[in-house]
């Protein structure tokens, strides 16, 4: 989802009048590498030099965001854009006292399965759009809303068109046709569901969760997540979101890139993030929570404590369906004690180590041309103007 080939065909584009550049480089201490009044040489989609603006090289193309602040395209790394229909009645329900347990996703799968391929294909394309349009330039998606070897190597085919970082979910729930028979859906998923699936993914995930009936135990999860790898599929698990349960230790047990959600965490998960912080991402979805009406999670805390962290939205129509990640870095902000600052650096290199990308998530030479520009004068703006929407992906 990034700079369109006739762009690239245009030669170098010098971006210029850049008030604040974002380059989440590391090279100062918080991590940001704020430069001011810089300037960034973008040829062949990648980033060929950054500098102070006056000393900027020639181009083939200028363009001048007049002061503006410019940081690296967002890198949401969780989401499950393809999906039919939408569940606004469940979110009514649940904002009057019904609480999350996954069982609606079974509606979601019934109207997935029901969609043409050209009215799935348009639903993701849109959403994909609407995510560029608020920053993303890279999204992670999953299937798992059609649970059928043929529904869920449809999902990927067209996840397959927008991004590489694409996920095996045929563990999201047990779908309603296996629910007396769990193993024999356990079966499917990692046989013959998996073989048509592991050509158009990347990734397996699985959602480990003992307080809901509809998800996996932590022995079904590990079998799920063994054949995935098995089946040279990185690992990605959803634990520890509806209560304390067995998916962090689970994901850091078998060195998964990513544990998502971490909404309810003990002090010995904590303790594994930590040791794992090199391999195994803590990556926050506050939109869920604040769907959902959970507590946050203590993302300063989990910094402080040395666990690496990512923000994604995990837009779906379930619990949360939001593809705007300034809305989660602003969540993140008023809600889980994080910076403006280390929120940003969540949203971008974080998430990017996630999906164990470095190519992405940081402006420097060499990675993609991947940036985002807001309109305003820095990358604070993006939480203390929440719900206005001032960031958008360059197309160069
Ligand atoms: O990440 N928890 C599991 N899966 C999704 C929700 C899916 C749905 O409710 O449709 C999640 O929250
Ligand atoms: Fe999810």
């Amino acid at each position: 989802m990034s700079a369109t080939t006739d762009s690239q065909e245009l030669g170098s584009t010098l971006v210029t009048g850049i008030g604040e550049l974002v380059t989440c480089d590391g090279s100062t201490p918080d991590g940001l590498g704020l430069r001011h009044d810089a300037a960034v040489v973008v040829e062949a989609g990648l980033i060929a030099w950054v500098g102070p603006a006056a000393q900027a090289p020639a181009a083939d193309r200028v363009v001048d965001v007049d002061g503006r602040a410019v940081l690296p395209g967002f890198v949401d790394s969780h989401a499950h854009l393809v999906f039919a229909g939408d569940r606004g009645d469940e979110f009514a329900a649940r904002m009057a006292g019904t609480p999350y347990d996954g069982g609606g996703i079974g509606v979601s799968v019934a109207a997935t399965r029901a969609a043409s391929d050209d009215q799935l294909r348009a639903l993701v394309a849109a959403r994909v759009a609407e995510m560029r349009a608020q920053g993303t330039t890279t999204v992670e998606i999953k299937s798992g809303y059609g649970l059928t070897v043929a529904d869920e190597a449809r999902a990927l085919r067209i996840a397959r068109e927008h991004t590489p970082e694409t996920t095996f979910l045929g563990a999201h729930v047990v779908p309603p046709e296996h629910a007396g028979d769990r193993a024999a859906y356990l079966e499917l998923v990692t046989g013959p569901m998996l073989a048509a699936a592991a050509p158009h993914a990347k990734w397996v995930d699985v959602f480990c969760e003992p307080h809901s009936q509809h998800a996996f135990t932590e022995d079904e999860a590990r079998s799920v997540l063994v054949a995935g790898r098995q089946a040279g599929l990185g690992l990605r698990v959803h634990g520890n979101q509806l209560g304390h349960g067995p998916g962090v230790r689970l994901a850091v047990e078998l060195g998964a890139a990513s544990v998502d959600h971490c909404t309810f965490l003990s002090a010995a998960d904590i303790e594994a993030l930590v040791g794992a912080s090199d391999t195994t991402v803590a990556t926050l979805l506050p939109g869920v929570e604040f769907s959902t009406r959970s507590p946050y999670p203590d993302a300063a805390g989990l910094l402080r404590a040395g666990v690496s962290i990512a923000l994604a939205t995990d837009c779906n129509p379930g619990t949360c369906y939001s593809s705007s990640m300034p809305f989660v870095i602003a969540l993140a902000v008023r809600e889980m004690g994080l910076t403006p600052g280390e929120a940003v650096l969540a949203a971008t290199v974080g998430s990017a180590k996630s999906l164990r990308r470095n190519d992405i998530g940081r402006i420097e030479v060499g990675a993609r041309a991947d940036l985002t520009m807001l309109d305003a004068p820095s990358h604070v703006h993006l939480s203390y103007r929440a719900g206005v929407p001032i960031a958008r992906a360059l197309d160069l």
